[in-house]
């Protein structure tokens, strides 16, 4: 049997789940010193880690090539899919809010307003359960600049100092929920390799919660 495999995000929480991963008493020598490899064995070889994008995450656990994930709860909300949510990780925290230019009233008139945003349908759906009449617009990156070059009244992305909006001249409107990363598993495999992953969810389970008690 191939060892179990877990797909990281690739970058900040990458290098938070390799932390864990090592608390945990895993050997990541070799996530460490990967060069260009994108999967990597972990400990004595029973656990391999696979360093993705993150929306790839959830698709390779989703299809089960990748038996579980770490992976931002925005992108979670934003994508959807069938698979089991098993562990807020608590680190990665951020929230996701709605911001504007500094001093404008987004709710000013009765126009529909225009929307920009990486995560089209967290848009669409917060403002949907307001009830407020939106145009939205997808923008790749670098949302801050729609605002600012007038394409957009307002964006929805994520924010964590808050920096990058106020060295923008933006500020939140609102704040729409708190973003963590989250520990995903593959449906089947939770079945297949109950086990091996019931233990290895135990195990993350308890280092979180001494974490908190901390
Ligand atoms: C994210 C987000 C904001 C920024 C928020 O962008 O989209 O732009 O971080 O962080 P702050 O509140 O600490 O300033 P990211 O760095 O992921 O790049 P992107 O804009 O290209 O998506």
């Amino acid at each position: 049997m191939r060892p179990l495999r877990i797909a990281l995000t690739k970058g900040r929480l990458e290098n938070e789940t390799v932390k864990l991963l090592e608390k945990l008493g895993y050997d990541c020598t070799a996530v460490r010193e990967k060069g260009r490899r994108l999967i990597l064995p972990v400990g004595d070889g029973s656990l391999e880690v696979v360093l993705a994008k993150a929306a790839d995450v959830v698709t390779y656990v989703e299809n089960g090539v990748c038996d579980m994930g770490v992976v931002g709860k925005d992108v979670i909300m934003e994508m959807g899919g069938t698979f089991f949510e098993v562990a807020d990780l608590g680190f990665g925290r951020c929230r996701f809010a709605v911001a504007a230019l500094a001093g404008t009233d987004l709710y000013e008139g009765y126009h529909t307003r225009r929307i920009a945003s990486k995560y089209v349908n967290v848009a669409r759906s917060y403002f949907e359960k307001k009830q407020v009449d939106v145009d939205v617009v997808k923008i790749e990156g670098s949302v801050e600049l729609a605002p600012v070059l007038g394409l957009a009244d307002a964006i929805v992305d994520i924010v964590e100092t808050g920096t990058t909006l106020k060295e923008n001249g933006l500020s939140v409107v609102e704040e729409i929920c708190p973003v963590s990363a989250r520990l995903i598993v593959n449906v089947a495999g939770m079945k297949m390799r109950k086990e091996e992953i019931g233990a290895f969810v135990s195990a993350v389970e308890r280092e979180i919660a001494s974490r908190a008690g901390k």
